[in-house]
């Protein structure tokens, strides 16, 4: 008996998958109405006037329910972090674990990403969704603004199928023992690398969230600042100083340091990788352009759309 679930399906799919969102995120930039309706989302959204008639745009969910992505995405990477622990559960099964030679052989064909790898490119999507979740409920300061729910619908299949993809390459493998001297160097330029971004992404939500009410994280905060909800405000701390999206910006190093943890042989990774290269390259420029129409007196020269001193 072979594995429980076809792995190699599993790959083919997830892969496909961050072809096609890369590709369609294209074609969305490129279509003036499906660029309006389904990528706009949130402060790009803010001064929309309801239209007279029944349309497509109408058809959203509260911004605020990004932290649905993250309450699935963390259960679900423990879990997958669980199975791959357990060889014996999940897709492997015990037969195909002992035929493939004292649990030392490969199940699949392709590259297979060590143990090492795989648990901690699960670790880290278990620190990235667990912090993301803490940040929903005690760091944001959300406004009423709204996302379409083909956006909702995407961020919940993002998130149950990037823990996947950032390991799966990994369950290749039957036998997964972990030792210390299977440490790297470019394991600990990878974790250190999305140790920084994991941060400084965290430092600009707090920037944002201070923005509504200074001082809520420090908790300093007074209640006459709860007003403050809906408004939006020129960023001037950290990053902000030098790029309009810093959090977007280290979203993508974050992705990055998944590539630079298994030396860019994993191209399911790489793939996230490039979807989130696209997509936030996307939003971060339709940012910019919000801001400048905004507060263009507020906005420093040579302020960048998504790469701080670059573009
Ligand atoms: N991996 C991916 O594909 C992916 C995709 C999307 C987002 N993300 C990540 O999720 C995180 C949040 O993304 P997001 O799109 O929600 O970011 P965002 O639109 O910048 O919003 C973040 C928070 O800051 C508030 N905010 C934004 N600009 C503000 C301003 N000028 N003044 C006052 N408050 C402001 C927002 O309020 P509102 O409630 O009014 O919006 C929201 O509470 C980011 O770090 C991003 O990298 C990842």
């Amino acid at each position: 008996m072979g594995p429980i679930l076809p792995l190699e399906a599993i790959i083919g799919v997830v892969r496909a998958y961050y072809v096609f969102a890369t590709f369609f995120i294209v074609v969305l930039v490129t279509v003036p109405y499906l660029r309006r309706t389904l990528l706009a989302y949130g402060k790009a959204t803010a001064d929309r006037s309801p239209p007279k008639h029944f349309s497509l745009e109408q058809i959203t969910v509260r911004k605020s329910w990004f932290w649905h992505f993250y309450a699935l995405g963390l259960p679900w990477t423990c879990t997958l972090l669980f199975l791959y622990l357990k060889p014996e559960s999940g897709f492997v099964t015990r037969e195909a674990f002992d035929r493939s030679g004292s649990g030392r052989g490969q199940v699949g064909a392709g590259y297979v990403q060590p143990p090492i790898e795989t648990v901690l490119a699960l670790a880290m999507m278990v620190a990235q969704t667990g912090r993301r979740l803490y940040e929903n409920f005690y760091v944001h300061v959300p406004s009423e603004a709204t996302m379409h729910v083909a956006h909702y619908v995407h961020g919940l299949a993002y998130y149950f199928l990037t823990p996947i993809a950032v390991g799966i390459e990994g369950w290749r493998r039957a036998e997964r023992s972990l030792g210390w001297t299977d440490l790297r160097f470019r394991h600990v330029c990878g974790i250190a690398l999305f140790a920084y971004g994991w941060y400084e992404q965290h430092l600009a939500h707090v920037a944002l969230a201070d923005l509504r009410i200074p001082g809520k994280k420090k908790g300093t905060a007074t209640s006459t600042t709860i007003s403050t909800r809906n408004v939006y405000a020129q960023p001037k701390a950290r990053w902000f100083k030098h790029v309009s999206s810093p959090h977007y910006f280290f979203e993508m190093v974050i992705y990055l340091s998944f590539c630079v943890l298994t030396g860019f042989e994993n191209l399911t990774s790489a793939l996230v990788f490039g979807y989130v290269v696209i997509s936030l390259g996307i939003e971060a420029d339709q940012s910019w352009r919000w801001y400048k129409a905004k507060f263009a007196d507020e906005v420093p020269r040579n302020w960048k759309r998504f790469i701080p001193f670059v573009l």
